[in-house]
């Protein structure tokens, strides 16, 4: 009971208290699995402060996002709608891309911030650069921000150091580009970025702003999508060597240690208790790296592919005192985190379709919560194939399947970049409560209910594709490598002179 009465108090704040607008942190892995958590199973992961969050925050078990790869999963988490209205497709942004996501798209940081909110961003961005830095966080409601504005790997890495004292990183990464800037505000500060003692300056980065806010009793929204466990793994001094998972282990245990210092300076301000923290992974593993990538756990193939273990994701909201621990089963999405966030803050919704509802009555009753169906888009959609699966209560049809690349070298025949695309025609069913593995086609003759629920379900998809208006392409408007970020305005001609180290930082 007291469970509901902090909820409802925290719903019905006052407008004229804003320094009792609740804070919002949302930490964001990276290429992190369903099975890649203590919790959720994994036998040598190390990350005692995720488990904290897990034992002392309500767990999701069926939590989705929107792609299986980084930037249009991370375009629908701050925009609460669908990648193809944004046009952040197909695949990613790179780092002379010409597009971004568009200005007037409106994020979770520009619902808060005209209510009196300090917003950062610290971590990886990836969803624009453009010519002079167009499409960068600051454009987007973030008033501060420290980070790499696409993926670490978007650079090459093989001269630099990954793990202390003097490891390298593990492979190549891209070539032909310039190395891996890191930015403070729009300015790069140090390219190629020092990657042995990042996790630091975003400890430093994340207390300051916190302690800042704090003081000024000014609500704020923290944002820390980390890079890790992305390939190719790092990890500074204080988590080398520290786990039994091996570099894997060791970027994931960094990560943890950031997410301790964060949840340590909150309490130490005194505001934990009015804020909600929210964990998630922006995709599934990256199987084809190995025992560098992630895990699925029982989840079939991972990143890139529209079957569980590219989509699903492990996902922990944390409110002491306000969200009750426990385990929820209801469906839900990162599409829903601010809808929730804007509920909770009492923020108007942005006027444009969203296709997030917001969760209040999962995190504060336990309750089944508001959304309905969940669409699976691949990495490239199309308004030709639309969706390649939907799901709709304990049931999932996949309607086209496909391996990618980036789950190549598991056994599974499915995963792989050689299962080529392939229409199902009636769909395959699985009903995903009794075989989340989507191991057992539901027939006629096994599952008398077959053609009810396969016509609801052909019902929502037709609603839903008539809702869907594919926004112009952003990735599509393709690269030029003299918008890549470089620390030399004067260099041509890149990327060779773009190599600055440490610059005003
Ligand atoms: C943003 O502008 C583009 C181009 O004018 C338009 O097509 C799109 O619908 C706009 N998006 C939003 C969310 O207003
Ligand atoms: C970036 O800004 C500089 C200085 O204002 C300008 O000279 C240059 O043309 C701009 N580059 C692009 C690609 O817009
Ligand atoms: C890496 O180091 C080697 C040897 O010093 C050098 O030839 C090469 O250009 C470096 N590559 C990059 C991308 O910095
Ligand atoms: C899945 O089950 C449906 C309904 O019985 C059937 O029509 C379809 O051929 C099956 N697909 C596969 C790949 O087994």
């Amino acid at each position: 009971m007291e469970w509901v009465t902090a909820a409802l108090l925290a719903l019905l704040v006052p407008d004229c208290l804003a320094a009792t607008r609740p804070n919002f942190v949302l930490l964001f892995a990276d290429d992190l699995g369903y099975g890649d958590l203590g919790f959720s199973g994994h036998p040598s992961s190390l990350t005692p402060n995720l488990d904290r969050l897990a034992a002392n925050g309500l767990r999701f078990t069926d939590f989705y996002v929107t792609s299986p790869v980084c930037s249009p999963s991370r375009a629908s988490l701050l925009t609460g709608r669908y990648q193809t209205r944004s046009g952040i497709y197909p695949g990613v942004l790179y780092p002379g891309s010409r597009g971004g996501l568009p200005l007037n798209e409106t994020t979770i940081a520009e619902v808060l911030k005209p209510l009196g909110y300090a917003t950062a961003i610290m971590g990886k961005w990836h969803l624009g650069y453009g010519a002079n830095g167009t499409y960068l966080p600051t454009r987007q409601g973030f008033d501060h921000y420290l980070g790499i504005p696409y993926s670490h790997d978007m650079g090459p890495c093989q001269n630099l150091t990954c793990f202390p004292p003097d490891v390298k990183c593990f492979g190549y990464c891209d070539q032909g580009v310039v190395t891996v800037p890191l930015m403070s505000l729009d300015t790069i500060i140090q390219q190629p970025v020092d990657f042995v003692n990042l996790d630091d300056a975003y400890r430093d980065f994340a207390t300051r702003f916190i302690r800042t806010a704090a003081e000024a009793q000014q609500p704020f929204f923290l944002y820390y999508p980390s890079h890790h466990t992305h390939y190719p793994q790092f990890a500074g001094w204080k988590s080398v060597g520290r786990s039994l998972r091996g570099p894997f282990g060791d970027s994931l245990l960094e990560f943890d240690s950031t997410i301790g210092d964060i949840l340590q300076t909150l309490d130490e301000t005194g505001v934990l208790k009015n804020t909600l923290v929210f964990f998630t992974s922006d995709n599934g593993p990256e199987l084809m790296r190995m025992s560098r990538g992630g895990n699925s756990g029982l989840l079939k193939c991972g990143k890139g592919t529209t079957y569980e273990g590219g989509m699903r994701e492990p996902a922990i909201a944390y409110w002491p005192g306000v969200i009750k621990p426990g385990v929820t089963h209801s469906l839900s999405s990162t599409l829903d985190i601010l809808p929730t966030f804007a509920k909770l803050a009492g923020a108007p919704l942005p006027k444009v379709q969203l296709d997030g509802v917001e969760m209040t009555d999962i995190l504060f009753n336990h309750g089944p919560g508001k959304r309905e169906a969940m669409f699976f888009y691949p990495t490239d959609p199309s308004e030709k194939y639309s969706v390649f699966a939907v799901r709709w209560g304990k049931y999932k049809a996949h309607y086209y399947t496909r391996g990618a690349t980036h789950s190549g070298t598991t056994p599974d025949k499915d995963c792989s970049v050689f299962a080529f695309l392939r229409q199902h025609d009636p769909p395959l069913l699985f009903d995903l409560e009794s075989d989340p593995s989507e191991n057992y086609n539901l027939t006629l003759k096994n599952f008398p209910e077959w053609a009810t629920v396969q016509n609801k379900i052909q019902d929502l998809k037709a609603a839903f594709e008539a809702s869907m208006e594919f926004g112009e392409s952003e990735i599509g408007k393709g690269t030029d490598p003299t918008l890549e970020p470089c620390c030399n305005p004067e260099c041509s001609p890149k990327p060779k002179c773009c190599q600055c180290g440490t610059v005003g930082y």
